[in-house]
């Protein structure tokens, strides 16, 4: 039986706040409510239709959801019981007996989590079946015009060009503004190594820009431990990484009176641990196994974590930034990689009587070498570093950014370039913010009527001048700087209630 237009509205309510049937992960009891439906459910019930959209999207992997298979569900929400009964028509596709088009799909899947990111192809990863997989919603046109309606100016180009592509719960926050309410920032760094590349820019220079268009406070967490826990490095080396890094963030520019910064190694105590313990209470061995992928003989540091890194979404972990007040709303600006922290974090925070955070996601600043290739801070050709001098900058783009030209001058002039895979033209994409010279690029250099060489000569000019601005600045951080933005302390902003 169908279930009736009040059913599909308690299970759109449950999707408000749960991302899946039961628990924080796919269970086989997402795979009976899936194939109960014969199509997608109504775009009205969006939580659903969210749902419905990211279960589809794992394929013949929906048979191989954790627990027992079943043909029937019984499930209480409102107080009202709801029997939802497994399409038979369905039956064959969830035993896992689907074509081979679709077991192909599965091989070719690209890997995106905190830890690991790897495409499939040389096109590098592709980010709408990532906005499937993942269950989040598209920055479309229409979130883009309300940006520019509040702000009373173009939306940041990251955020016209694509490159922040992805959000959770965007409008909720943007109607907070309409409604000439406030909410806070939230983004973070793992410090790892030394210097810093331009990819470890791009969401700190969005949160910037959002900072400084919405006025608001903002938070940003070191996560050093988080280092120390995943990497080969000495404690000490990770705290002290922390505080070089910072310098780093501090020169972007964000403003003194209205962040705070931290080490989670220096900084873990209070409000903010009691938060963390109550996060861990909620979430089981199993729930983070299942969204992180931990195993047995993961190191238990590991496996609590998550919780670290969820509770800056809390304003409650900082009270002497907002007193009293627990429910002040959170935006996270992160690569999509950071999300699966924050699904936890969004499951989790209703039950502790919290608001979900959030979220705003940039797709990743591709390496020189191509778009499929990983880029690392222990390998000094695979970026631009924010220490590399205007001579290195020309050099590494000349020689390594690989070029989506042709051969030859005369191939190149009459079939043009490729500026779907030369890294150059995907680098003016983001640092050019000129947005009609940036077209005239494209359209020049695709018709061949502009060499690669060329079109790396006006990347070489950027990047030397934006990396030589940015030395500038932080030249003038100090050790006494750090500590004023990494001291807790009351910042400058109002929250209107
Ligand atoms: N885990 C992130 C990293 O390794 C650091 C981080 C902590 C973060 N909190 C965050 C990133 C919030 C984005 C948003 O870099």
């Amino acid at each position: 039986m169908p279930l009736s237009r009040e059913e599909e509205e308690a299970l759109n309510d449950h999707f408000l706040v749960n991302s899946y049937v039961e628990g924080f992960t796919t269970s086989q009891a997402d795979a009976v409510l899936f194939y109960h439906f014969k199509s997608t459910p109504s775009q009205d019930l969006h939580n659903l239709h969210r749902w419905y959209k990211h279960i589809a999207s794992f394929g013949s992997d929906i048979s191989k959801f954790a627990g027992h298979k079943r043909n029937n569900l019984t499930l209480s929400l409102n107080g009202k019981k709801i029997t939802i009964a497994m399409e038979n028509n369905s039956e064959k596709q969830i035993n896992g007996e689907e074509g081979t088009e679709q077991q192909e799909q599965k091989t070719a899947e690209d890997i995106v989590d905190p830890w690991n990111v790897q495409a499939s192809s040389n096109k590098g990863i592709d980010y709408d079946k990532l906005i499937d997989r993942f269950g989040s919603s598209r920055i479309d046109d229409t979130l883009l015009e309300r940006f520019e309606k509040l702000t009373g100016q173009k939306p940041h180009h990251f955020l016209r060009r694509g490159i922040f592509f992805s959000h959770r719960d965007m409008h909720r926050i943007l109607n907070l503004i309409e409604a000439g309410k406030k909410f806070f920032l939230y983004t973070g760094r793992g410090p790892s190594s030394e210097a810093m590349h331009l990819g470890h820019l791009i969401p700190f220079l969005l949160t910037k820009w959002l900072q400084d268009a919405f006025d608001v406070p903002l938070i940003i967490q070191l996560t050093d431990d988080e280092k120390y826990l995943w990497k080969d490095l000495k404690l000490e080396q990770c705290n002290k990484l922390a505080y070089e890094n910072v310098k780093d963030i501090i020169a972007v520019g964000f403003d003194m009176n209205k962040t705070f910064i931290f080490s989670d190694i220096d900084f873990l105590g209070g409000e903010f641990y009691k938060n963390i313990l109550r996060v861990q209470k909620h979430v089981t061995f199993n729930q983070v196994k299942g969204i992180f992928g931990f195993d047995e003989s993961s190191n238990i540091g590991k496996i609590m974590f998550p919780a670290i890194q969820a509770v800056p979404s809390f304003s409650s972990s900082f009270p002497f930034i907002f007193g009293e007040k627990k429910d002040i709303p959170c935006l996270i600006p992160c690569a999509i990689d950071q999300d699966p922290y924050f699904r936890m974090t969004r499951d989790v925070a209703p039950r502790i009587g919290f608001q979900k955070p959030a979220l705003i996601h940039s797709t990743f600043f591709p390496a020189l070498q191509g778009a499929s290739s990983k880029m690392s801070s222990s390998d000094e050709n695979s970026s631009i570093f924010l220490t590399d001098t205007a001579n290195q900058i020309k050099k590494k783009i000349n020689k390594y950014a690989f070029s989506g030209g042709k051969d030859t001058l005369e191939e190149h002039r009459e079939l043009g370039g490729d500026c779907e895979i030369d890294v150059s033209y995907m680098y003016l994409k983001f640092f050019m913010e000129d947005d009609s010279r940036l077209e005239e690029i494209r359209q020049q250099y695709s018709s061949g009527k502009m060499l690669t060489g060329e079109l790396k000569a006006e990347l070489i000019k950027i990047l030397q001048k934006l990396i030589a601005e940015h030395q500038e600045r932080r030249k003038v951080v100090t050790d006494d700087t750090v500590k004023q933005y990494m001291t807790p302390r009351a910042l400058n902003f109002t929250i209107q209630k």
